[in-house]
This record gives structure tokens, C-alpha cells and sequence, in this order.
């Protein structure tokens, strides 16, 4: 009776799950998305307590749900937006350390006398590729936090011979794997097992090593997908339909993100995976030219006199919190019958989405916050764009330079406009560290300072 209501309770939350994704993949409905995220897992929390029968260990797991619980909370009330990527690599190699602890404690309690070889054969498989998966997945998660977050250099660092490294790992972990299921000796399963946990920490570390720059996102949503699947393996293991399915949601979720993310920047996954395009050449500043900067006051006198103004966001906007003095700009242009809308570029800012999470923030109608394919072919009719903190996703030479590291990369092409005017604090490159030429075109002005300071001297002259 108990088991069919616990059944139950693990669809009904995976039912939620999806509903979740559903409703996150859109801004109108994110909200109610996030509902249903928080009721899925609140009613697989309650049912997992239920699956043990003795009092002592419901409460454990009860008193490390809480735990768990206000640890989260604390995190998520204290980070910031912007420091959204390496908290989610974090998690991501805590899910990693699960899988592998599962796994070694699943291989710990399992008795293959009792099964049929093929049986056996299944589980211990499943053991095998949940260890390997998690492992590579907390070391590789761990680095790409470090990375993130500034504590080690982000530059790509590739280990001598990479790629022969990495596949010799993978055919290594194969023949381990057929010997592990088919040797009965428990000694020579152990020291098989100890081998292949210390080759696949070393697998994520080869693996994101060698990226950096702005490729980083990119691996961040594969560890995503990777994590998915580690749990998915521990749902097998432990025969848990829910840890199964949720998973593959997050697994599959995140090869999709990774993939539109390739799509976004122009790459190949296997090219980014193999830290394949930061060793191209990068414009030196003196071969730029000259900028031009321009005071407050003619920035005033240049929107007053526009009919339509473009604004595109970039990660300076979330570091300065301008987003409200821009959504105050937007409706003071508007109340003066100018035409304002928002050019998005998908992998603006640090994480997927940034830019509209923070636009709703400050109430920005979502109606006028148009996607780069959307907005691209406006430019030419635009009078001003105002670019605020953004640098790598306005970048021309990502068309007009073979040689970029970022060359192919769809970019807003802002220069097509009468005016571009660049909200920035100094003349520094963005994530991916190179020059943009962007700042050193005749219809491009600098105005230097933090991009909320800028916008809110402009909102008190306009
Ligand atoms: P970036 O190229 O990173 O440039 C941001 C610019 O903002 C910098 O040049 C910086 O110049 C300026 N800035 C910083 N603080 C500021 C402040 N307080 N006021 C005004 N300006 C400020 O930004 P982007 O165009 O949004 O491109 C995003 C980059 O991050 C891409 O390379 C992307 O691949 C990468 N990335 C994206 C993600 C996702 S999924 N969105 C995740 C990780 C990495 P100053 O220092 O001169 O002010």
C-alpha cells in the first residue's frame, strides 16, 4: 500500500518536474515554471522519507533535508546574480560526489549471488558508469568553479597530449569495466573500481582544463548534463524511478543548452571541448586607432532628438545594478513617443538568460525585449543604440576578423546603427579577453564610468 502510494507520489513529482521546464522555458510563464520546480520536489522530499521504514532513519534523512535545506536558502538569499555560474558548478560537482558515494556504497551493499549472471552483469554495470560519470563530474565541476569564481586563472591550459590522453582514458575504463562484471573475485572488482574513480577524476580535470574564456558557459551546461545523467545512473542503481527520470531531464535539458549555446557562439562542441579556438591571433589596440568620447550632455541631446533607440545589455549592466535606471530611461523615452526596444544576445552576461532575469526584475515589458535574430536586422534603421556593459557580444570582428578567437560567433551588429554609444568604465576587454573594434569605429562614442552612474546623470538632464 505504502510502496503504491510512494509510486505515486515520485509521478505525480516528476509530472511536476516537466511542468517546470515547461513553464521556465518562457518568460510569462517562469514564475508559475518555478511553482511547480519547488511543489515537484517538496512532494518527493515528503515521499523519500516515507520509503524507509525505521524511525531513526526518517529522521536522519528529515535533519539532513533541513540542513540541506537552510544551507540553500542562506546561499541563495547571499549570491549574487552575476556569481550564478560557479555556484551552479559547485552543486554540480556535489551531485558528482553523490553519484560516486552511491555507487561505492550500492557496490558496498550488493550480494551478486543472489541475481542471475545477466542480472549482475546489468547492475554492476550501472554501478560502474554512475561512478565513472560522477567522478568526472566532480572534478571537472570543482575546476570550472575555480575558474569561475577567479580562484585559479581562467586561461585554457592544455595538458601535453590532450586528446590521446583523453581517449586512451575512455578505452582504459572500457576493458576495466568488462573485467569488473566478469571477474567473481571481489579483491580484483575493488582495486578495478579504485583505479577507474582516480583515472575519471582525472578525465574532468583534462577535460575542462583546457577551456577558458568565454567557452566556459559552454562547459558549465555540459557538467549540467553530465550531473543529470550521473543521477540518472544512481536512479538505476537504487532502483529509484524519480531519480531516473529527473536525471534525464537535466541531462537531456543540458546537451540541449550546450548545443544551443555552440549554436549561439558558432562552435563546434567538440571544438570547444577540446579547447580548440583560443590559440588564434588577437587585434593589438594600436592597430585600432583612435575612440571618441562624448559628455552626458550630448548624449541627452542625441536621444532627445532620436525616434528610435536600441539598448543591448551586456554583463557591465548586471555588475553596476542598472537595470532600473534603465527600465526609468526606457519609459522617459517612451513617455517622449521614442521608439525603445532591448537587443538580446543569448549568451550575454554569465548565465543563460541573465539579461531578461534581470529586465524583469525592473519590470521591463517583456514585449519589447527582442531575441538577436529578432533585432539584427533593424540596426540599419536605427538612430541611436546604446550599448550598456556589454562587449564580447557586440564585437565585430566576430565577422570581420578571421583571425578572432571569437571569429563566427553571431553578434548584435550595433555598428550597422547612426550611433552606438558604449556605457563602460575604461577601454578593458570583456569575458573573452580580446580588443573589440567596435569602440574605435566614426559612429561609435565611449562614455566612461559605472553604467548606472551614467544612466542615472543622464535620467536627471533628460
Ligand atoms: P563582456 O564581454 O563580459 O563585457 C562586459 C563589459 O562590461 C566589460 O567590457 C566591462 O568593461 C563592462 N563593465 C563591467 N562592470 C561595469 C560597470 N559597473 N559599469 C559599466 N560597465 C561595466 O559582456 P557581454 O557582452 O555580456 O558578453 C558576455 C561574455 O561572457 C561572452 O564572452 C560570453 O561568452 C561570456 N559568458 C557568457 C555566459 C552566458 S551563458 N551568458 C556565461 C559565462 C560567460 P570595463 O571593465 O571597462 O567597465
Amino acid at each position: 500500500m505504502f510502496s503504491g502510494l510512494i509510486t505515486a507520489a515520485y509521478i505525480i513529482s516528476s509530472i511536476f518536474f516537466i511542468l517546470s521546464l515547461k513553464g521556465l522555458s518562457k518568460h510569462d510563464t517562469s514564475k508559475q515554471g518555478n511553482f511547480f520546480g519547488i511543489s515537484g520536489m517538496v512532494i518527493a522530499l515528503i515521499a523519500t522519507i516515507f520509503t524507509k521504514n525505521f524511525i531513526h532513519a526518517k529522521i536522519l534523512i528529515f535533519l539532513a533535508m533541513i540542513i540541506g535545506g537552510l544551507i540553500g536558502i542562506f546561499i541563495s538569499r547571499k549570491i549574487e546574480m552575476t556569481k550564478m555560474p560557479e555556484l551552479i558548478a559547485i552543486l554540480h560537482s556535489f551531485v558528482g560526489l553523490a553519484a560516486v558515494l552511491v555507487g561505492i556504497n550500492s557496490y558496498i551493499n550488493y550480494s551478486p549471488f543472489l541475481y542471475p549472471f545477466v542480472e549482475n552483469s546489468i547492475h554492476l554495470t550501472e554501478i560502474f558508469i554512475g561512478i565513472f560519470i560522477g567522478a568526472i563530474t566532480f572534478t571537472g565541476s570543482l575546476l570550472a568553479f575555480g575558474k569561475l569564481s577567479g580562484k585559479i586563472s581562467s586561461k585554457p591550459f592544455i595538458i601535453p597530449y590532450h586528446h590521446k590522453l583523453n581517449i586512451l582514458i575512455l578505452v582504459v575504463s572500457f576493458i576495466f569495466l568488462l573485467y569488473f562484471i566478469n571477474t567473481s573475485d571481489q579483491k580484483i572488482q575493488i582495486i578495478l573500481l579504485v583505479i577507474m574513480i582516480l583515472i575519471a577524476l582525472l578525465f574532468g580535470i583534462n577535460l575542462v582544463s583546457s577551456i577558458g574564456g568565454a567557452d566556459m558557459p559552454v562547459i558549465v551546461s555540459m557538467l549540467n548534463s553530465y550531473s543529470g545523467w550521473s543521477s540518472a545512473a544512481v536512479g538505476f542503481t537504487l532502483n529509484n524511478d524519480l531519480l531516473i527520470i529527473t536525471g534525464s531531464l537535466v541531462g537531456s535539458s543540458g546537451a540541449i543548452l550546450s548545443y544551443i549555446m555552440c549554436k549561439a557562439m558558432n562552435r563546434s562542441f567538440i571544438n570547444i571541448i577540446s579547447g580548440g579556438a583560443n590559440n588564434k591571433n588577437i587585434i593589438k589596440t594600436e592597430d585600432l586607432g583612435k575612440y571618441c568620447e562624448i559628455e552626458i550632455e550630448e548624449i541627452v541631446n542625441l536621444l532627445k532628438n532620436a525616434s528610435s533607440v536600441v539598448i543591448t545589455p551586456g554583463y557591465g549592466m548586471a555588475v553596476a545594478q542598472a537595470q532600473y535606471s534603465v527600465a526609468k530611461i526606457t519609459q522617459k523615452l517612451q513617455q517622449y513617443g521614442i521608439k525603445v526596444v532591448f537587443a538580446i544576445h543569448p549568451v550575454a552576461g554569465r548565465l543563460p538568460g541573465h539579461m531578461n532575469v534581470l529586465l524583469a526584475e525592473a519590470r521591463v515589458p517583456y514585449d519589447i525585449v527582442l531575441e538577436m535574430d529578432e533585432i539584427n536586422k533593424d540596426f540599419v534603421n536605427t538612430e541611436i543604440v546604446l550599448v550598456i556593459g556589454a562587449n564580447d557580444t557586440v564585437n565585430p570582428a566576430a565577422q570581420e576578423d578571421l583571425n578572432s578567437p571569437i571569429s563566427g560567433m553571431p553578434v548584435l551588429e550595433v555598428w550597422k546603427a547612426q550611433n552606438v554609444v558604449v556605457f563602460k568604465r575604461s577601454m578593458n576587454s570583456g569575458y573573452s579577453g580580446i580588443n573589440n573594434p567596435l569602440f574605435f569605429k566614426e559612429n561609435t562614442y565611449m562614455i566612461f564610468g559605472d553604467a548606472k552612474t551614467s544612466i542615472e546623470a543622464i535620467l536627471k538632464l533628460i
